[in-house]
């Protein structure tokens, strides 16, 4: 008998699922499956990628000192309270790693991003999915969810796949209602496209049971270098340092991150741009008949009448080489993602979802 076996957990992790880059037989595509930003990085980041490519034969930074100095200038945050991680998945693997183990529960939204399943399960923890109302969070079923097992709540906010988010007011109510072993883990991936809000930073600088996540790989460009960061009270930074890799950034990715943070000018155009597009979008896909919830991120979920029309929609889309994203395994089968992207591949993907809608198949 083979006594070779994975800790428990780990076989109940189904691959975790990209969004598709490529369609057999279609040169050009769009793609537009994966919430990156349309109008890559910035020149300020390229150039610090071409400067530091020159020191690739030295180890990289273990403290990421630079990094999170221009985070903590930037947000006016403390320094002290960051940690930087391949992607902020690294962050939330971290933290499902240092908190979580057999008999501890995680919980994450209906809709929630997949990783906080595969990291809670990876970490022989047990994921509890909690109802959202309508594709939005629901505090209340969150807090009665949560027992002396829960470790980790997991919320995206702005959420992916739905687009929505809930209110700084109704995140301290949950904060403040969660049981006192539990670290509430606010996800920012989205935060930036989002005026005025800091993603919960204020929060998790004065609250020991909140921890922010937030990345460089949307609204920054940089989804191919793998930088993202969390912000909490000291004592679960120091924590999360004592699992994190010396050398888990590159010095390359370690200099795109800081151009481009620094660059604010170039993330203000791509957030304007994005909002404007945005709401282009949705509002061309409702003319169509295609309606989608308010959206405050860089997508839209478009909402089909089945997952039949969402599968032909798809298919039609990718016939004329458009690549969005099917959130079947997000418990949205009659749902596509969209990505905002720059306006010629914005009025494409409408004017394709028109013909569809039209009767072309
Ligand atoms: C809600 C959410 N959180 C976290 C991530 C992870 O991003 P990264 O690891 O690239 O920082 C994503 C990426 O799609 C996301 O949508």
């Amino acid at each position: 008998m083979n006594q070779i076996a994975p800790q428990p957990g780990i076989m109940e992790i189904a691959l975790y699922q990209g969004g598709k880059a490529s369609v057999e037989g279609v040169s050009n595509v769009i793609k537009l499956s994966s919430n990156e930003n349309p109008f890559g990085p910035s020149e300020a980041a390229q150039e610090a990628v071409r400067r530091a490519a020159r020191e690739m034969h030295r180890y990289p930074s273990t403290d990421h000192a630079e990094l999170r100095a221009a985070i903590a200038e930037v947000h006016g945050l403390d320094a002290r309270q960051i940690i930087c991680g391949v992607g902020s998945d690294e962050i939330i693997h971290f933290l499902c790693q240092a908190y979580a183990g057999p008999g501890d529960e995680v919980i994450h939204t209906e809709h929630g991003f997949a990783m906080y399943r595969i990291s809670a399960l990876a970490a022989g923890a047990t994921p509890v999915e909690v109802p959202e109302q309508e594709r939005v969070t629901d505090v209340d079923a969150i807090l009665a969810a949560a027992g002396p097992k829960t470790k980790l709540v997991f919320l995206a906010n702005p959420n992916n796949p739905t687009g929505t988010m809930i209110g700084l007011a109704e995140i301290e109510r949950l904060a403040e209602g969660l049981p006192p072993q539990a670290i509430l883990v606010l996800d920012g991936a989205y935060a930036e496209y989002v005026e005025g809000y800091d993603g919960g930073a204020a929060l998790a600088g004065s609250r020991s049971n909140v921890v922010m996540t937030r990345t460089f790989s949307k609204l920054y460009g940089l989804g191919g270098m793998r930088v993202g960061w969390g912000y909490g009270s000291q004592e679960i930074i120091d924590v999360l340092n004592r699992i994190r890799g010396p050398f888990n950034l590159s010095t390359v990715a370690l200099a795109a991150a800081e151009a481009a943070i620094r660059d604010t000018a170039y993330v203000e155009r791509c957030r304007s741009e994005n909002t404007r597009l945005r709401n282009w979008l949705a509002e061309a896909l409702a003319e169509h008949g295609v309606p989608s919830d308010a959206s405050t991120a860089n997508f839209v979920l478009a909402r089909f009448g089945s997952p039949e029309e969402a599968a032909a929609c798809d298919a039609f889309l990718q016939s004329e080489g458009l690549i969005v994203r099917r959130v079947a395994g997000y418990n949205l089968p009659a749902a596509l993602r969209i990505t905002v992207g720059d306006e010629p591949s914005c009025r494409r993907v409408a004017h394709v979802i028109g013909r569809f809608k039209a009767g072309e198949r």
